[in-house]
């Protein structure tokens, strides 16, 4: 028996210019497809009359693209909002109910396709939907034949790779809370430790403010560029982070704070399938590495709400949370996960933000920003290492 899964919303997307026109997300598969009034009956008919609705031919719509190709942080509901950017096609019967299959707004088995939701077994595998990493992965090395390391540089910094594109929410949500937040909290000798430092630019952004900061990463092509910009007050070390010994040249009790932004969620759901690193091994050597009383902090994506599609009206953001606890998609902790994680390793948390865009944001993509501005991309946690009982 065919049939429309559980996971599928429809969304009216008519406009007076482009009257007609829905779009079915299965919101769990990440697929979208564009139907005409005519098939959503159809589809509400099925299962009762499987000939319902006729022979066709029917107007529908490709919509979906790979929306995260233009950024990380772009709109992560990967159907094209534009309806004058929607490819028609006319389809018959039986053409039609393929390509519904095909965008999973229609299954013939509820047990094969629950178990596409699992991890993708190598780069080529498209019958599994993977978690987002894997996605991404496939898409950067099949379709768009692109370094993902060099593409992650671009979608987040300027040319320069000076600083952070203010046309992101990268930009308005991260970099400008860093320049007030770093202000507050690092003055003249504050000794800083930067994990997972990429290509350098927050450790410079804390140089600027009287820090002296070590920087720390496992990947050269990063650190090369970090090198180059090296602001005064950076040093840059080639170190892998979470394995036994990787830290063992910094010296113990030497810094009044170890940093690490997007980086921490890599300990929960590793970028490369199988490369797991080590948490444990991660969070004692921050605790080795800092003073009596110093601080990790780290900036996260934001446990909750991360890469869900976005739904609703520019003003409108309705968010659809696939998944929280139990994750197969989503590539950060449940904060209940992360707080264990890092009380047990010895820390106390004494600070949290949830970090909105900026103003200016809302001119540059007002749907982001008003996404964003309800629900946080990014969190902040400070964490107090604790004497230790022993
Ligand atoms: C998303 S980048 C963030 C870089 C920088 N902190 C920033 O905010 O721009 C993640 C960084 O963590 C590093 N890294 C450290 N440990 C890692 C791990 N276990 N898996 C993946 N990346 C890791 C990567 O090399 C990369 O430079």
């Amino acid at each position: 028996m065919t049939f429309v899964p559980k996971d599928v919303v429809f969304l009216p997307e008519s406009t007076a210019a482009f009257p007609d026109r829905w779009v079915a997300m299965n919101v769990f598969a990440r697929t979208a497809f564009g139907l005409s009034g005519e098939i959503f009956r159809l589809l509400g008919t099925l299962e009762s009359d499987p000939a319902a609705g006729g022979d066709g031919p029917f107007r529908c719509w490709r919509v979906e693209y790979f929306s995260n190709e233009d950024g990380l942080l772009a709109d992560p509901s990967r159907y094209r909002r534009a309806p004058e950017d929607w490819q028609e096609l006319s389809l018959d019967r039986s053409a039609l109910i393929a390509e519904l299959k095909k965008h999973c707004i229609l299954i013939d088995d509820e047990v094969a396709y629950r178990e596409r939701f699992k991890p993708k077994r190598n780069l080529l595998d498209r019958e599994r939907f993977g978690n987002f990493h894997q996605q991404h992965g496939q898409h950067m090395a099949l379709t768009r034949r692109k370094d993902p390391a060099d593409w992650w540089m671009r979608q987040k910094f300027t040319a320069d790779q000076l600083s952070v594109r203010s046309d992101t929410l990268y930009g308005a949500i991260q970099s400008k809370f860093l320049e007030r937040y770093t202000q507050e909290r690092i003055g003249a000798g504050t000794l800083v430790v930067d994990l997972g430092c990429g290509t350098g630019v927050y450790s410079n952004l804390m140089a600027s403010r009287g820090a002296s900061v070590l920087g720390i990463d496992p990947n050269e092509a990063y650190l090369t560029v970090a090198r180059t910009n090296a602001a005064p007050g950076t040093r840059f070390e080639t170190m892998n982070i979470g394995q036994a010994g990787a830290l063992d040249r910094i010296p113990t009790a030497s810094a009044d704070i170890v940093f690490m932004s997007d980086a921490l969620l890599f300990y929960f759901v590793p970028f490369y399938p199988g490369q797991a690193a080590d948490i444990g091994v991660l969070l004692k050597d921050i605790r080795r590495i800092l003073k009596p009383g110093g601080s990790f902090v780290s900036l996260e994506p934001h446990g909750a709400f991360y890469l869900m599609p976005w739904l609703g009206a520019v003003d409108r953001p309705f968010v659809v949370v696939t998944e929280y606890l139990n994750k197969t998609f989503g590539i950060v902790p449940p904060l209940s996960q992360l707080i264990r994680e890092v009380t047990q390793a010895g820390f106390a948390v004494t600070d949290m933000r949830e970090i909105v865009p900026a103003d200016y944001f809302e001119n540059v993509d007002p749907r982001g920003h008003h996404f964003a501005s309800e629900f946080p991309l990014w969190h902040l946690f400070e964490f107090r290492s604790l004497a230790d009982p022993a």
